[in-house]
This record gives C-alpha cells, structure tokens and sequence, in this order.
C-alpha cells in the first residue's frame, strides 16, 4: 500500500493482470501475468527496464518493481515484444519462447522428470521441482539462485561446486536500461587459495582477498558488521560465501552495479529508500595493484604507496615494484612479520588448511621459491598455512586488520633491522629464533647411510618418528629420527629439540650432529648410541643381570649430572620434562646420555617454574603439581629423576608396579620397605649378589626425597648430585607423590586383578591440566 505510487510508475512496465504461485507441466505464464512468492515479497514475470521497450523475464520485489530485477532470464536475448511465454517443454525443462515460438531462454535441467512443477520461493529463489515428492527440502532439478545475475540475495550460495563445476557468479548489467551482461564480474576465484575477485574483462580490478575464518583479508571491516551474518564456506567441494541479514524483515541484496560497484542495499520498512550498508571499492588503495610488487598502500599516506620494510624502489615511480635491499640467499633467509595487511593476491598461492603455522614455516623456510607465509585461518588462533610462490602485489594497511605475514627475508638483512632496534617498528624480527648454526646433512646422504630409511635399519619408534641406523662413508654411526611430513604434531617438538639441544655439549647429553631438511620431511641426526636405551636393559627379565649395582649406580650418577647441567650449567636453564628410561641412552661404556628434548622447556633466566594448559611427559614419571595444576619446574625433573632411581635399583617399573600385598605403587612400595629397614628388598633380583646395601639404602633414600609431594621437599639438581657422592646425614623423606596411585590419571585399575596392566610408557602430548 505503501508503494502504491511506485506500483502504478510501475504498471507501465509490468503488465500485471493475473498473478499466481506456480506453474506446473501443462500451463504456461504469458506476459500478462507473474507468479508470486507465498510471502509476497518477490515476483516473476516480464518487465522492462527504465529507458527500454526489451521484455525480459525476471524476478523482481513485488513491491519495488521500479528496483532493478534481483533476476534475469533472458539477459542477453530480449523479446522484442510481449509475447514471451514460459512454459516447461515435452521433456520437462523449462523455456521462455518468443513470438514464434523460438526458445529464446531455457533451464538446462540435467535430471528430467514427469511433473514438473516451478514456483518462486519466499528467498526469491525460482525452482523446478518434482511434484511427486513434496518434500520441500529435496534438491530443487534447477534453481534460478544457481545463475545468479548481478544480485545476490540472503540465503544464496555466491561461489563454485567443484565437484559439477557450476559456478556462481555475477556479473554487471551492460547498463542500467540493458540486463546484457556487462564488462565486470564478480567472482570466488579457486586457482590458489580462494579469494574474492572483481574483474572488468579480463583484468583484475579489486580484491576483497582471501577468507581468514572471520572476514575477507580485504574486508576488515566486515568484523564490525551489524546487519549481515555471513559466511564463507571452503573445502574439497564447495567454496562459497553466503549471507544472511541479522534482522530477517529487512530486505538485503548485494549488487554488482553496472560501473563496476559492489554494493550492499537494504530497505528497513516503510516510507524509506534503500539504504547504502557496503560499497566497494572504497577508495584508491581498493584499486588492484595500485601500489607495485612489495609496496603497501595507505590511504592516509602522500604518496598512498611505499615499499615495505627491507625493500625500496629503484626509480623514483612511487608505483612501480620495490626489489629487496639485499637478496635472498635461501638457507640463511630468515622472516620478517607485517601486521595489520591485506594479504597479497593468493593467486599463486599454495595452502593446507591442516598444518601448523610452525610447519608452514620450516616448509616455506625449506623451499627456497616461497616468498611469504601466512596462517590460513586465525578464528581460532592462528592455524593452517599459506604460502606464496610469486612476487607479493596487491598490500593494503587496515588499522582493523588482524592479519600477520611472514616474508622472507636475507638473514644480514634481518641482522642490519635487529641493530636498529631503536626504531620504532611494528616488525617483528623473528630471526634470532631460527634454528641455530647446525651443520646440515643432505637427503641422499642420509638416504644412503641408512640403507634408504630400510626397515632393518629401525632402532625404535620415538614420540614423534621413526630413529634409523646410519653409517655414514666416513664410517661415523649416526642415529637418525625421521619425523614424518604428516605428524604435525611433531613440529614444535622438532624445533625445540633443536633449538634446545643444539647448544648443549655433556658427557651425560645425547650429542645432535647436525640435521636435514627435505621436501618438508625433518630429519634429526644423532651420534649414535650402540647399547640404546636403559629400559630395554633393566626392564628385561634377560638382559637386566648384564648391569650390575655399580654400573646401576654409575648410570644414575651420570644422568643426575647430566640433569645437574641441563638445570643449572647450561646457558639456558632447560626442563627436559620427558625423563624416563626410554629416553635415557647408553653408549658403548654404558654411560648414560639423555635424549629426546622434544618436550623441553627452557627458562632464559632466573625463572625456574612455569604452567602450561597441556601437561606433556610420560605417565608414571610426572609429578603431582604438573600432573595437578599443569605447573612446571626444573622440580618436575626431578620428581621425574627419582622415579628413574627407584626404577634402576628395582628393575621395575613405577606405572603398571604390581604388589600382592598392597596397592602402593613403585613409589609406595620403596617407602613402605625404606620405613621398614628393608631396603634390600627393593633391589632387582638379578644383582641381589653384587650390590652394596650402603649405597643402595643412599640411592633409595635420594630417590624418596626426590619424589616428595610437595616441591620443596624435593632437593635441587645439584644437592641430588652432591648426596649421592657423599655420605652425611640427609633429611626423612615423607610420602612420596601418589604413591597409592597406580595410574593417576585412571582410577580405573582392580586390585583383585592378578596380572600387572600394560605398561605403556609412550609420551603424551595432549593431556589437559586437571
Ligand atoms: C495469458 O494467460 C491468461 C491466463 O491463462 C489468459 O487469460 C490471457 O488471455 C493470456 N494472454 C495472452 C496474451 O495470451
Ligand atoms: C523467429 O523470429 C525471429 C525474429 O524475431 C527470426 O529471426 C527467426 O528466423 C524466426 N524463426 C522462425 C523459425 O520462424
Ligand atoms: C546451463 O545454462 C547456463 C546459462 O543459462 C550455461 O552457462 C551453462 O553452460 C549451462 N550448463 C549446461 C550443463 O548446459
Ligand atoms: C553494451 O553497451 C555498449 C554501449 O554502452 C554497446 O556498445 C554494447 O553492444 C552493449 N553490449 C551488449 C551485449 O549489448
Ligand atoms: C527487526 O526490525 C523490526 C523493524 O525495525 C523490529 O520491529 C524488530 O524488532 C527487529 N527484530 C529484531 C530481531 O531485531
Ligand atoms: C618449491 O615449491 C614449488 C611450488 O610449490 C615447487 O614447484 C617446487 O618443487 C618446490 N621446491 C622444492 C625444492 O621443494
Ligand atoms: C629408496 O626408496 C624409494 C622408495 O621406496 C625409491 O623410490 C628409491 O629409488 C630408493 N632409492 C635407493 C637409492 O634405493
Ligand atoms: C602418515 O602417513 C603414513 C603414510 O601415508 C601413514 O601410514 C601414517 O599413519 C601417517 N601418520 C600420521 C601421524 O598421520
Ligand atoms: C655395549 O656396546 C659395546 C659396543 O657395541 C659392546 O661391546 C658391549 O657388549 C655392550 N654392552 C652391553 C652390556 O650390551
Ligand atoms: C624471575 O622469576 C620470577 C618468577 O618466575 C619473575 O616474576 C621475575 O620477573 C623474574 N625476573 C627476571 C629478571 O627475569
Ligand atoms: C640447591 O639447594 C641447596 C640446598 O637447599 C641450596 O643451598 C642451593 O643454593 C640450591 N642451588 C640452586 C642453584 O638453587
């Protein structure tokens, strides 16, 4: 009632004579009529546009005809008179004949059947549907929303099945008087990774970018939305964005203006005009490429471009490419982080959405071609990888942006931007966290000295790889840990361990050798340790009698030193978290060397505690504070020590220990017998002829202080160290640290049980603090 005015403007255009809300097989709509939605919101029938006499079919808002048709049929052959009649033909598809009765326009329905029926949904989507089934949420055999014109509504898919291939996209009218398709699209671009792209012919004229999981990396301001709810879907089969208005009794499109505009309208009710919500490009800087290769716009700058940090023009073209100020040299390039940009034109990208962003970088760090790196997605914090191959074009600075890339730069240049510290810069110099000097080894080499990674060449499974047997053409035997490109999990850990024990050098510390980098696969080689690890000796009913009390009590000397050095010698205070009998190796001495630092933490300076979400370590080995409130201490090593301790004299193991007479664990046990006087009966077996009850009461004794309850009970590293080469008096130990407890962490375990539950010492990564 409202629009009556516009209604009858508009009846000069629009023969509305009869209106219904369907067509089925065996009727027709002519000109004179048009088929309402049940909700009467939009309408399908001929029309003329402003300044034409062509009569198109199309869809159109019922009550703002004089709007410009959110759907056309016919756009690029108009009837010439109003004689258009839309009908479904013998075999079932729909077609739009002319006066002669020539198709001028049909619905290319792939799946033909009986009774078709065709009806304008309350969304304004035109369908062809089977009448036989009447469930309205069967897939529609054809759909007007699956070819759109220059509108998107609410509700409708904007973007590509990969699967069939269909694409929908929409494209300008010719002019506002002529629906003909215009010069410009608008379109999901899926060559690299997806972004939004709007084009006049064939050129590239803006971008709203990539999707980073809340908005388009070109569209920042998105975020601050009100009105639309939207998202934006991207997988194997589909990439599609989609929107829907927050307020679903205002009408909302998005247009693609003959001029080449997007916008975004909405009618909020009576008496108003459409309203103007979005418009873009906004301003010069959306202009593709205004600024060259390396070079950022902002809009608030004279000029708008400059060349980004590291990088400067040679000419005085303030448009032109910016080249680097010192050049790559791939192996020792290191990244520079930008932040508050739009991403570069991902048109020559590579991603996977299922990779850290740690890996993304060793990979991108590995391939000397990649020039910039990027989280795919950072609604959850940063995740997945992107990664560019190309030059970098097409920047914006957005004060809104969340967005950070890493771009690759040479390492002396890095170095030149550390020493200007003083500059105030949002660049981040990430640099001096790169994996420090370590000699590299290449593929082949490897390949060759492990027999091509051969089966027979395996020496065990670490948390996080295989470790092969290697001998090298010099002769040296290396161990080597090959941690696999899909174990993602492993990447942290990967660079820890790195990091961490590159800089390290004991007797009692498993030596890195050097490490190699391919085609993403990480590659850590090792001295190689001929009499492998602890557990596989005292845990062995065979093998356990081959290490007799002195050589027991040598080992745990050496690993208290060796933990001595990682806790208070070494440059950086390290807490290796992970200390158990596995990751205790031998060397052809049977001295004892601590690997596997894939877990270690490292405390700069004075800090000797720290808490985490994720508990990480081994069960049986970690202590009640860790294992409680996530909190973490060079006395979490320690606990870890003393459980090692109890386990090296009793040759059994703290998880899975089993006792007729008592549910007390290892820990429990060793108490119970240390408080009895009988600590003989603690030691293995197999030694019982060859031990010293002195230093084995001393060892126990140690052993129980390191696993106390509480933190500060337990000694320090170096205190460890000096009792048991000492011999004066030490402190009652009390109740050591979940000595009930077989399993902590699974209360599950029946003590009428005769046989011990498995013993599955396999490193944990994922368990939350409780
Ligand atoms: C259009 O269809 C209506 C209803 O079927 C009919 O009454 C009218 O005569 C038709 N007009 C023309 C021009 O065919
Ligand atoms: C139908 O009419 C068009 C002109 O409107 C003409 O070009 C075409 O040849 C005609 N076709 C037939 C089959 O008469
Ligand atoms: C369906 O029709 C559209 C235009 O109406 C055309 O672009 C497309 O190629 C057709 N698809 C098939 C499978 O015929
Ligand atoms: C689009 O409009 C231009 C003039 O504005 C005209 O030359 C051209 O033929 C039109 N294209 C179509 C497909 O009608
Ligand atoms: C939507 O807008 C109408 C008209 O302004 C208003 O009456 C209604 O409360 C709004 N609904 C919501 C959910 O905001
Ligand atoms: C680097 O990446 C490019 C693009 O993905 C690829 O073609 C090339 O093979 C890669 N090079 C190496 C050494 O992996
Ligand atoms: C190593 O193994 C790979 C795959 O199993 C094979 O393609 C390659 O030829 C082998 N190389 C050598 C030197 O045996
Ligand atoms: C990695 O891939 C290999 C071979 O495709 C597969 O056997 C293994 O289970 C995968 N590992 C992980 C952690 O997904
Ligand atoms: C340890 O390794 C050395 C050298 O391989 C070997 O001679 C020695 O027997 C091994 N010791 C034990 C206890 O296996
Ligand atoms: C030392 O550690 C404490 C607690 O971990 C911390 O609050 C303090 O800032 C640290 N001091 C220095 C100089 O790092
Ligand atoms: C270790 O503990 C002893 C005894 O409590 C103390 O004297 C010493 O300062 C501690 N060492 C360190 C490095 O904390």
């Amino acid at each position: 009632m409202e629009c009556y005015t516009i209604l009858l403007f508009c009846l000069t255009l629009l023969n509305n004579i009869a209106a219904r809300d369907t067509i089925t097989s065996l009727q027709s709509i002519n000109d004179s009529e048009t088929i309402v939605s049940a909700s009467e919101i939009f309408a399908l029938g001929f029309f003329s546009p402003h300044n034409s006499e062509n009569r198109y079919l199309g869809i159109w808002y019922q009550k703002f005809p004089a709007e410009t048709a959110v759907w056309v049929a016919n756009r690029d052959n108009p009837l010439t008179d109003s004689s258009g009649v839309l009908k479904f033909s013998e075999n079932g598809i729909l077609v739009l004949l002319n006066h002669n009765n020539s198709v001028i326009w049909s619905s290319n329905t792939t799946r033909l059947v009986q009774n078709p029926i065709a009806k304008l949904l309350d969304s304004g989507n035109f369908i062809v549907q089977d009448s036989s089934k009447s469930d309205p949420n069967e897939e529609f055999l054809w759909q007007s929303f699956d070819y759109p014109s220059d509108s998107i509504l609410p509700g409708q898919k904007f973007g590509r099945n990969l699967i069939t291939g269909l694409n929908r996209y929409l494209t300008s009218w010719n002019s506002s008087d002529d629906p003909s398709h215009g010069k410009y699209t608008y379109q999901v671009d899926v060559v690299g990774f997806p972004q939004i792209v709007l084009r006049e012919g064939n050129a590239k004229r803006f971008r709203l970018g990539s999707w980073n999981g809340i908005y388009f990396s070109g569209g920042p301001q998105m975020k601050q939305n009100t009105i639309f709810t939207f998202k934006f879907v991207s997988n194997e089969k589909e990439a599609y964005f989609l929107f829907e208005p927050v307020n679903s009794s205002f009408l909302h499109r998005l247009v693609l203006t003959s001029d080449g505009l997007i916008e975004g309208r909405h009618w909020r009710g009576v008496n108003k005009d459409w309203t103007l919500t979005a418009k873009i490009p906004l301003d010069d800087c959306d202009q593709y490429a205004k600024c060259g290769a390396y070079a950022s716009c902002n809009i608030e700058d004279i000029p708008v471009c400059s060349c980004l940090e590291g990088f400067v023009t040679e000419k005085k073209d303030i448009y032109g490419d910016c080249i680097r100020r010192t050049s790559l040299t791939c192996n020792k390039d290191g990244f520079l982080k930008f932040s508050r940009k739009k991403l570069p034109d991902t048109g020559k990208s590579w991603f996977n959405r299922d990779i850290s962003v740690e890996d993304c970088r060793i990979l991108c760090k590995n391939n000397c071609s990649c020039t910039a790196y990027a989280a795919s997605d950072i609604s959850k914090g940063a995740s997945g990888c992107l990664h560019w191959y190309d030059k970098l074009v097409d920047m914006k600075e957005f004060a809104e942006s969340d967005d950070d890339i890493y771009i690759r730069m040479a390492g002396t240049e890095l170095r030149k931007m550390e020493e200007n510290t003083e500059k105030d810069t949002n660049a981040i110099n990430e640099h001096h966290r790169e994996d420090p000097d370590l000699p590299l080894f290449d593929m082949p080499t490897i390949t060759s000295a492990t027999n091509n990674f051969s089966t027979g060449n395996i020496l065990g499974e670490g948390g996080f790889g295989l470790v092969f047997k290697g001998i090298l053409e010099d002769g040296r035997e290396i161990a080597v840990k090959r941690l696999s490109l899909n174990s993602s999990q492993g990447i942290p850990e990967f660079k820890n361990e790195v990091m961490h024990i590159a800089k390290l050098q004991h007797r009692n510390i498993v030596r890195l050798l050097g490490c190699c980098f391919h085609g993403g696969e990480r590659l850590l080689i090792y001295e190689f340790m001929p009499n492998k690890s602890l557990d596989y000796f005292i845990f062995d009913g065979k093998k356990d009698k081959l290490l007799d009390w002195s050589m027991r009590l040598d080992i745990i000397n050496g690993i208290a030193r060796g933990i001595l050095y990682l806790h208070q010698d070494s440059r950086h205070r390290i807490v290796h978290r992970d200390l158990k009998a596995a990751n205790i190796l031998l060397d052809n001495e049977m001295n004892p060397k601590i690997s596997d630092f894939g877990l270690a933490r490292s405390f700069g300076g004075n800090g000797t505690e720290a808490n985490t979400q994720h508990v990480v370590g081994t069960y049986g080995y970690l202590s009640p504070e860790y294992i409680i409130d996530g909190e973490y201490s060079t006395k979490s090593d320690v606990f870890s020590f003393g459980v090692l301790v109890l386990e090296i004299i009793s040759g059994k193991r703290n998880r899975g220990f089993y006792h007729q007479e008592h549910r007390f664990n290892l820990l429990g046990h060793a108490w119970r017998l240390f408080t009895e006087g009988k600590c003989h009966e603690l030691v293995d077996e197999t030694i019982r002829d060859s031990f010293n009850i002195c230093s084995v009461t001393r060892s126990i004794h140690v052993g129980l202080l390191c696993v106390q309850v509480s933190q500060d009970e337990r000694p320090n590293m170096s205190s460890v160290v000096l009792m048991l080469s000492s011999e004066f008096p030490l402190p009652q130990p009390k109740e050591p640290g979940f000595y009930t407890e077989r399993d902590p962490l699974h209360h599950t375990s029946s003590s009428s049980s005769s046989k011990p539950f498995s013993t599955n010492d396999i490193t944990i990564t994922t368990l939350d603090a409780r």
